[in-house]
């Protein structure tokens, strides 16, 4: 299979982006309203389970349960701001291919989505060990989860302010 037919399609994509505010426009409010729809209750979340280490067991079970039903809603909003930002990416390739700042970025949401993986597995492990010998580790992963979250908003904001 040939791949020729990719170029063109980019190429058409960018004139099309950059000749069509209201297109341009649309795509950056989704990435940016997905984004508030993952990123609020995520780090509500986050919050809430280091809160819950402080605070003790009964804490921790109702935390547990409230985490159970919130992954679903933010995997859903991530993918939409991942294929925003992909059609955001592709609209100026040249800029951002070439930004560090922008590979920064991708790291990070890496990271991030590494990092969700290992949340959803301290939650299954809490659920087999229990909350006193579980809960740590859940800790902890939902503390780095708050800090990429942050640190790639700041990031987004700063390549929109750089390109
Ligand atoms: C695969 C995932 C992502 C891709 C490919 C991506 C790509 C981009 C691109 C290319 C821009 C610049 C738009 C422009 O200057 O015209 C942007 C803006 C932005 N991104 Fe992302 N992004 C992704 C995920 C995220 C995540 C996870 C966050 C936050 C945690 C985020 C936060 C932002 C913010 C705040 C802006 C500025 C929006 C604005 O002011 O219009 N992005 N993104």
């Amino acid at each position: 299979m040939t791949w020729s037919f990719v170029p063109t399609i980019v190429d058409n994509w960018s004139q099309y982006y950059s000749n069509h505010r209201a297109v341009s426009v649309l795509i950056r409010f989704l990435h940016i309203a997905a984004l508030v729809s993952a990123a609020g209750p995520a780090l509500a979340m986050d919050q809430r389970v280091l809160l819950a280490a402080l605070r003790g067991s009964r804490s921790q079970e109702e935390t547990l349960v409230a985490l159970r039903h919130i992954h679903k809603r933010i995997v859903i909003c991530l993918f939409i701001v991942a294929a925003t930002g992909v059609l955001m990416t592709t609209a100026d390739l040249a800029t951002f291919l070439t930004s560090r700042l922008y590979w920064a970025k991708m790291t990070l949401v890496a990271f991030l989505i590494t990092n969700g993986a290992l949340i959803i597995s301290a939650e299954h492990r809490v659920a087999r060990v229990g909350v006193a010998a579980g809960w740590g580790r859940l800790a902890i992963v939902s503390g780095l989860s708050a800090l990429l979250w942050l640190t790639i908003l700041y990031l987004g904001v700063w390549l929109t302010a750089a390109a």
